[in-house]
């Protein structure tokens, strides 16, 4: 491969959106950022210097990092932030990676506007399992708010209530007519009739599940997370935030102008809730520029079904590496808790439910960031800032018998730490994923830092060995994986990446609130199995 030079900096930006003037954090002025573009195989070098007075970093979301954990970029878990004025250079091999993947910052919500698409391409000459489109375009999705991020953010987490909605959703930065004051704050796709595109759709939002659809065109799934998938057509696609898709449509119909929209799925922690969607135009050559475009149906929020379908149909075109046999075996809780306001909720107002604070935890384990990096704490044994004791099973016992989603007793409380799970290089890990659903009915997107992962089973309810039906053939190859509302995911990948890799909700908002944890890889025999040393211009604590 090549090498791929890229010089990121971190600057606010004045924007107007719906004619409200904000200051934004952006890489290069830009919202989104910049797209990298590379091929399989490169090497990709990404210098980033820090302009602004917020602390800052970038994780190269759906990168494998082979043996280069110390670029992945999550604040405290494999870096310190980059303070304003400093400079820190990313460096990575995309080894075996393709697709289409982003980036984000990684700290405290600054993702919410620092974010781009992350294109590779395959290498020379190697086509695609499919027919060349005609053109391929990225869309990255977004939410948006007025208010300063930074304060909001504060604010928030100060509360120990919920968030609130965001004001706009956006489409590659520009919300759509359908809102005030943005009739011409579209994006706009022209196509031309006869002809197929690639749509590269990336879900970079904070905190919102989209459903998205074209009006009276088909969508072909033939990729999702960076992994190719056997072709599968749908009407409407659901996209949780981290997840990348790719589809093909044919621009098949009568000429004219067609909404793309995007509008929210679930979102119950999110008061008042906003129904409305964003919409770009897909827009053929000839159709008339003052004509209305059409509408584009979309799901209703609560609905499902299409989620499920569209999961069905996610298929690897080829499971390659995939464990038959599992050496680890891990059963891992996700919940959101309301604890109640006491001394183990200092500096909270406590404007959750019943004068409560929201919390949430893997295994009743309430992340907690160190204060130095996790990664660094465990390669110079560095002691006290992490224990490695993330417990294999829930703290409060779980009962498979009684406990069913929204009434699971004895399961409600977390305790704060910062408590890894260390893994043998090489083990064949499986992980269940159970969501308790005790306080709200969301979908969780799972996301695993340093492996893409099969998803070899899902469904609704308590996960059950004797009768989940578990995929070993073709399942699909991931990143983030929304666990069903009330239900569980099973996931399976070896541990042959040596670090330390954060596990966590891609809600920014349960990220803060702790539901996370980490799992230390450790080295493997040889120099190609072993982790590098720190590069000298990390940031430092
Ligand atoms: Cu896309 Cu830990 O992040």
């Amino acid at each position: 491969g090549s090498t791929r030079f890229y010089d990121f900096k971190v600057q606010t930006k004045r924007i107007t959106k719906v004619c409200k003037t904000r200051d934004i954090v952006t890489i290069n002025g830009m919202y989104p950022g910049p797209v990298v573009y590379a091929q399989e195989d490169d090497r990709v070098i990404v210098r980033v210097t820090n302009e602004t007075p917020y602390n800052a970093t970038i994780h190269w979301h759906g990168v494998r990092q082979r043996l280069t954990c110390w670029s992945d970029g999550p604040a405290y878990l494999t870096q310190c932030p980059i303070q304003a004025g400093q400079t820190f250079t990313y460096e990575f091999t995309l080894v075996q990676q393709k697709g289409t993947l982003f980036w984000h910052a990684h700290i405290s919500w600054l993702r919410g506007t620092v974010h781009g698409a992350f294109v590779i391409y395959p290498k020379t000459g190697v086509p695609y399992p499919f027919p060349d489109p005609y053109e391929e375009h990225v869309l990255v999705l977004g939410d948006y708010w007025f208010k300063d991020l930074q304060k909001l953010e504060k604010r928030v987490l100060a509360s120990g209530g919920g968030a609130p909605a965001p004001d706009v959703y956006t489409i590659n930065g520009h919300p759509g007519p359908l809102y005030n004051c943005s009739k011409n704050d579209v994006f706009k796709m022209d196509v031309i009739p006869g002809k197929t595109y690639l749509l590269r759709i990336i879900n970079a939002a904070l905190n919102i599940e989209f459903f998205f659809s074209i009006a009276n065109h088909k969508l072909t799934i033939v990729e999702a997370d960076g992994e190719y998938t056997k072709p599968f057509t749908v009407e409407q696609l659901m996209i949780t935030p981290g997840q990348t898709i790719n589809v093909l449509v044919e621009a098949n119909q009568p000429i004219a102008k067609y909404n793309m929209a995007i509008g929210p799925y679930m979102s119950a922690l999110f008061v008042p809730f906003q129904n409305i969607s964003a919409v770009a135009h897909f827009q053929y050559s000839g159709a008339s520029l003052t004509s209305m475009a059409l509408p584009a149906p979309l799901p209703v929020f609560n609905d499902s079904l299409p989620v499920k379908n569209s999961m069905d149909g996610l298929r690897s075109l080829q499971a390659t590496n995939l464990p038959l046999e599992i050496d680890t075996d891990l059963f891992i809780t996700i919940g959101l808790n309301v604890e109640q306001c006491n001394s183990l909720t200092p500096n909270k107002s406590c404007q959750g439910p019943n004068g409560g604070v929201f919390a949430a935890s893997m295994n009743n384990v309430t992340f907690v960031r160190p204060k130095i990096s996790l990664l660094q704490a465990y390669y110079d044994r560095l002691h006290g800032h992490y224990t490695d004791d993330f417990p294999e099973v829930p703290l409060k016992s779980y009962d498979f018998v009684n406990g069913a989603p929204n009434n699971i007793p004895n399961n409600t409380q977390s305790l704060n730490g910062t408590r890894a799970r260390v893994l043998e290089y090489g083990a064949r890990v499986q992980l269940i994923l159970q969501d308790t659903g005790i306080v709200s009915t969301e979908n969780h997107p799972i996301h695993l830092h340093g492996y893409s992962f099969y998803v070899v089973g899902y469904g609704t309810g308590n996960f059950d060995p004797m009768t989940a039906e578990i995929n070993l053939i073709d399942p699909p190859y991931m990143n983030t994986i929304g666990v069903p509302v009330g239900g569980w995911a099973a996931i399976r990948f070896i541990a042959d990446n040596p670090g330390v890799w954060f596990m966590h909700c891609h809600l920014e908002i349960h990220t803060s609130w702790g539901l996370a944890t980490a799992f230390i890889v450790k080295n493997g025999e040889g120099p190609l199995e072993t982790l590098s040393h720190p590069p000298a211009d990390l940031p430092r604590c």
